[in-house]
């Protein structure tokens, strides 16, 4: 038995990256998939991979998370073709970094915008089903909700992503009494599109970063994935209200290297 056989997930971002590695991953584990993206073709292709390997999506339309008539279409087109909605998944972010001396208050903005705001709204409009299914909500955050960065000024970022993470815990106290469980799922450096225009950058002034991850390597999509599946599943059914870290041990071990030699400190 599949671990989501006939679950309504609701994804945002299926286009590119950890969004459509998501739909890949839920319909192979039997999740209707109903995704969706400012970039509507590419959604469309991943809606095609998805039926190419048998599973089941619909991608209603191009979808912009900011907006409140995108998302209130986009969640009435999923729970009028499936029927409810069991999951969802709220995994666009989109970053414009900037220093806090100089950066304008409209990316500020935007980064809150598409960050945070987007993540309440679709928590906010599909409440209802998921009160009606008993549902779950996945978020994702960040490292940079965490810790501070020398390297990436992005304090907009951070706190868009610390505030996800903080919504998510109260997404999990009011869902509580109606069985929903909210868990958000923070990556570190992962590999997609999003990441390769800032922190994979060649002309990034942190060249080899896996050399500064403990165990090695940048992420990939799916490493995320895996988290989000196992908080969607029965098998996290006691587990609400967490912020599980995906990110190769970046955020809780220091920088260092091994020493040879015992020293005292
Ligand atoms: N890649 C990383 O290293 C990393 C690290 C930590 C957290 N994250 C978070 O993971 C999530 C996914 O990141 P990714 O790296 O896969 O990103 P990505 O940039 O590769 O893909 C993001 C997708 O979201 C879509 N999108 C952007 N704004 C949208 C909007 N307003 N409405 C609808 N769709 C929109 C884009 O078109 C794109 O398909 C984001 O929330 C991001 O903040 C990423």
């Amino acid at each position: 038995m599949r671990r989501l056989e006939g679950r309504v997930v609701l994804i945002s971002g299926t286009a590119r990256g950890q969004g459509r590695a998501a739909a890949l991953r839920f319909a192979a584990e039997g999740a209707l998939v109903v995704g969706g993206d400012l970039l509507h073709e590419e959604a469309m292709e991943t809606q095609r991979l998805i039926a190419r390997e048998g599973g089941t999506a619909l991608t209603p339309g191009p979808l912009d998370v900011t907006d409140e008539d995108s998302v209130r279409t986009w969640v009435g087109e999923a729970a009028d073709a499936f029927g409810g909605i069991d999951i969802v998944y709220a995994d666009v972010g989109a970053v414009r970094f900037g220093g806090i001396d100089r950066q304008p208050y409209e990316d500020f903005a935007f980064t809150m915008r598409a960050g945070l705001d987007s993540v309440r709204l679709t928590a906010h409009l599909a409440w209802p089903h998921l009160v009606s299914s008993r549902g779950c909500v996945l978020t994702v955050g960040s490292t940079a909700g965490l810790t501070g960065s020398l390297t990436n000024r992005r304090s907009a970022h951070s706190a868009s992503e610390g505030a996800v993470i903080a919504l998510t815990r109260q997404l999990a106290a009011e869902g509580a009494p109606h069985g929903i469980r909210a868990n958000c799922i923070s990556p570190g450096v992962i590999d997609t599109n999003g990441s390769r225009d800032n922190l994979l950058a060649e002309e990034h002034p942190m060249p080899g970063i896996a050399e500064h991850i403990p165990l090695g390597r940048v992420g990939t999509p799916d490493d995320v994935v895996d988290a989000a599946l196992f908080l969607a599943s029965d098998e996290a059914s006691y587990i609400t209200g967490t912020n599980l870290v995906v990110d190769g041990g970046w955020s809780t071990v220091l920088p260092g290297a091994i020493a040879d030699k015992e020293f005292r400190t």
